[in-house]
């Protein structure tokens, strides 16, 4: 059989990634997005957004031919054999997702498969509730197609579990992939596309299961790595209690473990991004709209709501008071190598600390005029860390970039006090003390 050709409805870095990836990897891809200014920056071979790697494997694939943007839904459909679907499924306000979108492209994948001849597979990527593809895309590609699923069209879920910032990498070498399927036809048209895909790693586990656990994986994923970067934030909390207590060897005598492992217990300032807190608040309402309150997972959401705040109260307890003060936020997005604020610890520590009259600079390699669009507090947005520590009282770091890491005591000796809030634990504590700063590390016990 001929390669499969590709299409991808939505191209957030979840589908652009993989629209990018797959092209570079031999494939056929359109890209469908309602997005003009999109279309045309893709076809131009640039990303619409930040994500490292990617406008060199876009502009690679345009330049190859194997890559173009539309905003027809219907070319995409009408020329490709397989149509991977990752639009976005925003939080409502009582944290169900809101499944506009994929109702819509689903409504608009089904007027272009009532066109087609040929049989075609749609596949699922975007995080939804468990039971979404099963119930509402199905039906709506039944109702707009004319078309029975399972027998004149595909239907699969295959969630997928990129992190922002490390996108391509994750597309290039996942961990596993996991294919929920409709029928089985589906799933070996899939596991096939991967199969090629991915032939330079034949060994990469490919699970197979049924539509709505598939959902399910992806969600307890994210609620899983979520749990444990609370469950590590609490013990840090526990520690700073005790003198010279530190979360960071014990993360590491933990993680050892094999039960346990390393990953995702680096204590700090919480978790953002958007996916943990959407999809944490997902499964706690379909829990709820299910019957069942999930204790544990409404206290991972509170502890990180808490954690944020936390920063305030260290700020306090070593300033006294906050107001007047000059505090030197370094990092605004919500972890590096991206230029995304959603959910970004750095908002709920700037809208805990400048109520109380701190004056606050700030700054971020990429993300500031993101910032500036959801902090509506007073900033000043610097443009070098000099800037930023000038006179500063206390310098908070936020997020953990490599130009902040790099930092060594000299270069925080503009600042007016000598006080280092280190939010993500990534300076030798030692150092700073010797140099004489007064050094507080989140989940580090003060030694008296
Ligand atoms: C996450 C998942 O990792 C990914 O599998 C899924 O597909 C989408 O959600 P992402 O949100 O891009 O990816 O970033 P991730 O690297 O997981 O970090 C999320 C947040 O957790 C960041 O704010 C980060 O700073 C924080 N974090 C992560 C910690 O505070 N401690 C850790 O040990 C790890």
């Amino acid at each position: 059989m001929q390669k499969p050709k590709i299409s991808i409805v939505g191209v957030g870095y979840v589908g652009l990634v993989a629209a990018a990836c797959f092209a570079d990897g031999g494939f056929e891809v359109i890209a469908s997005t309602n997005d003009s200014e999109k279309v045309r920056l893709i076809n131009l071979g640039k990303s619409p957004f930040f994500e490292p790697g990617l406008d060199d494997l876009i502009s690679r694939s345009i330049n190859s031919g194997k890559l173009k943007a539309v905003n027809s839904r219907k070319e995409a459909i009408l020329n490709t054999d397989i149509t991977f679907v990752s639009v976005g499924t925003p939080s409502r306000g009582d944290g169900s997702i809101d499944l506009q979108f994929i109702e819509q492209s689903s409504k608009e994948i089904g007027e272009s498969l009532k066109l087609k001849e040929n049989y075609h597979l749609v596949v699922v990527r975007s995080t939804v509730t468990p039971g979404t593809t099963q119930n509402l895309v199905k039906s709506t590609l039944e109702r707009y197609s004319n078309k029975k699923a399972g027998v004149d069209f595909g239907l699969c879920m295959s969630p997928e579990f990129l992190r922002q910032g490390a996108a391509v990498y994750d597309t290039l070498y996942p961990d596993r992939l996991v294919i929920g399927e409709l029928d089985a036809k589906s799933g070996d048209i899939l596991e096939k596309f991967y199969r090629a895909y991915y032939k330079q790693n034949p060994a990469l586990p490919i699970l197979r299961m049924n539509l709505s656990s598939a959902e399910m994986v992806k969600d307890v994923s994210n609620a899983f790595l979520a749990t444990k970067i609370s469950f590590i934030n609490e013990i840090a909390n526990i520690c700073e209690k005790v003198p010279g207590i530190d979360v960071s060897q014990v993360a590491k005598g933990v993680g050892l473990d094999k039960r346990i492992g390393p990953m995702f217990l680096d204590a700090g300032v919480g978790f953002g991004g958007s996916c943990f807190p959407k999809d944490v608040k997902a499964l706690i309402a379909f829990s709820k709209s299910n019957g069942y309150t999930p204790n544990i997972l409404e206290t991972i959401m509170n502890v990180n709501l808490k954690q944020a705040e936390h920063v305030k109260d260290l700020l306090k307890q070593n300033l006294t008071n906050i107001s007047g003060k000059k505090i030197a936020i370094l990092g605004l997005s919500f972890k590096p190598n991206t230029d995304d604020m959603r959910e970004s610890p750095a908002i709920k520590i700037i809208n805990s600390i400048a109520p109380e009259g701190a004056i606050i600079n700030a700054i971020d390699p990429v993300a500031t005029e993101n910032a500036k669009k959801v902090i509506n507090h007073k900033v000043n947005y610097c443009v070098s860390i000099n800037e930023c520590l000038k006179d500063a009282d206390a310098a908070v770091l936020v997020t953990d970039w490599d130009q902040f890491k790099r930092l060594k005591p000299k270069d925080f000796a503009i600042m007016k006090n000598r006080l280092i809030l280190d939010g993500r634990r990534v300076y030798d504590s030692f150092e700073f003390k010797e140099a004489g700063y007064k050094y507080v590390g989140i989940g580090l016990g003060e030694e008296k």
